[in-house]
C-alpha cells in the first residue's frame, strides 16, 4: 500500500499535510527517512515510524458511521442504497454493518471487516447495552416507565410457547431535548438486547409509537455528535481500545 494511506489510515493528516509532514523528514521506514509519501510499503512487514512512534497496522478496518434514513444495513441491494455505498472513497472488501439499523433509523452503526468483534457485539448472552434517542407519540406514564424497564411482552416466545420478556431496560430523558422541534416527547431508552424491530415494539407494546429513532452507544462506542447522517470516520485507537480490539 501506498505511504501517504498508511499514514491516513492512522489519523496522522489529510493526504495533504502528510505529504508535507514525510518532506520534512519525519517519518521512516525501516529506520531509513523516506521524503516522498507516495512510496509503496509493506504494511504487514515494514516498520514504519512517525515522529519517532512505530505505528502497528491493524489488519481490520472499523468506521463509526452515522447511518441515516433511507439506507439500509446491508451489504448489497438490488433496490435501495447500502450503508456500504455510503463508504465509496474506502476499500469496502470484507466490510459488513456489526448488527442492523430499520430503514427509517438514523445513528450509530459500526462497519468492521473484524468477524469475531462482530460475533462479540451481537452475541445475545453478551448482552451488550444500546442506547436509543427515542421520539414518541405521546409522554410515557409512571407505568409505561415501570412495564418498559422491568421487561414486557412485546410477542416473542419461547421454545416452550411461554412469553419471551424484554430484559430489563431503563428509560432516562435527554437534559437538552425533553420535546423535539414538532413538540413530540424525547426518551433515552437502553435495552441489553437486539431484537427485531425491538423498541418499536416496547412502546408500542404501551401504547405508545416512535415516530423518530436514532442509536447514540452501543457497548463502549458512542455516535460521535460531529458526524451528520451519512458521514463516517475510522474509529480512533481509544475507541478501537474501549472494545478491547487488539
Ligand atoms: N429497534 C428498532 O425498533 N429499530 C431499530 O432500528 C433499532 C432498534
Amino acid at each position: 500500500m501506498r505511504l501517504d494511506k498508511f499514514l491516513g489510515d492512522h489519523n496522522i493528516g489529510t493526504r495533504k499535510q502528510i505529504k508535507e509532514y514525510v518532506k520534512n523528514g519525519r517519518c521512516s521506514v525501516n529506520g531509513a527517512p523516506v521524503l516522498k509519501s507516495d512510496v509503496h510499503i509493506n504494511e504487514n512487514t515494514d516498520e514504519i515510524s512517525f515522529d519517532g512512534i512505530v505505528l502497528t497496522y491493524s489488519k481490520n478496518h472499523y468506521y463509526m458511521l452515522n447511518k441515516p434514513v433511507g439506507v439500509v444495513s446491508a451489504t448489497t441491494d438490488k433496490k435501495q442504497e447500502t450503508v456500504i455505498d455510503l463508504l465509496k472513497d474506502e476499500n469496502v472488501k470484507g466490510l459488513s454493518p456489526c448488527g442492523r439499523l430499520d430503514i427509517d433509523t438514523e445513528g450509530l452503526l459500526l462497519l468492521t471487516d473484524d468477524g469475531e468483534l462482530i460475533h462479540r457485539l451481537l452475541s445475545p448472552k453478551k448482552h451488550v447495552d444500546k442506547t436509543y434517542e427515542v421520539h414518541i407519540a405521546h409522554e410515557l406514564s409512571d407505568n409505561d416507565v415501570r412495564r418498559l424497564e422491568e421487561g414486557l411482552d412485546i410477542g416473542d416466545r419461547n421454545d416452550d410457547g411461554s412469553k419471551k420478556l424484554t430484559l430489563p431496560a431503563k428509560v432516562t430523558y435527554k437534559e437538552d431535548m425533553k420535546t423535539d422541534d414538532e413538540g413530540n416527547p424525547v426518551i433515552l431508552l437502553s435495552i441489553h438486547e437486539g431484537r427485531f424491530h425491538q423498541v418499536k415494539r416496547m412502546l408500542e407494546a404501551v401504547g405508545n409509537e416512535v415516530l423518530f429513532l436514532k442509536r447514540l452507544s452501543m457497548g463502549a462506542l458512542f455516535l460521535d455528535p460531529d458526524l451528520e447522517p451519512g458521514e463516517y470516520r475510522e474509529l480512533t485507537d481509544d475507541e478501537k481500545c474501549s472494545l478491547d480490539i487488539k
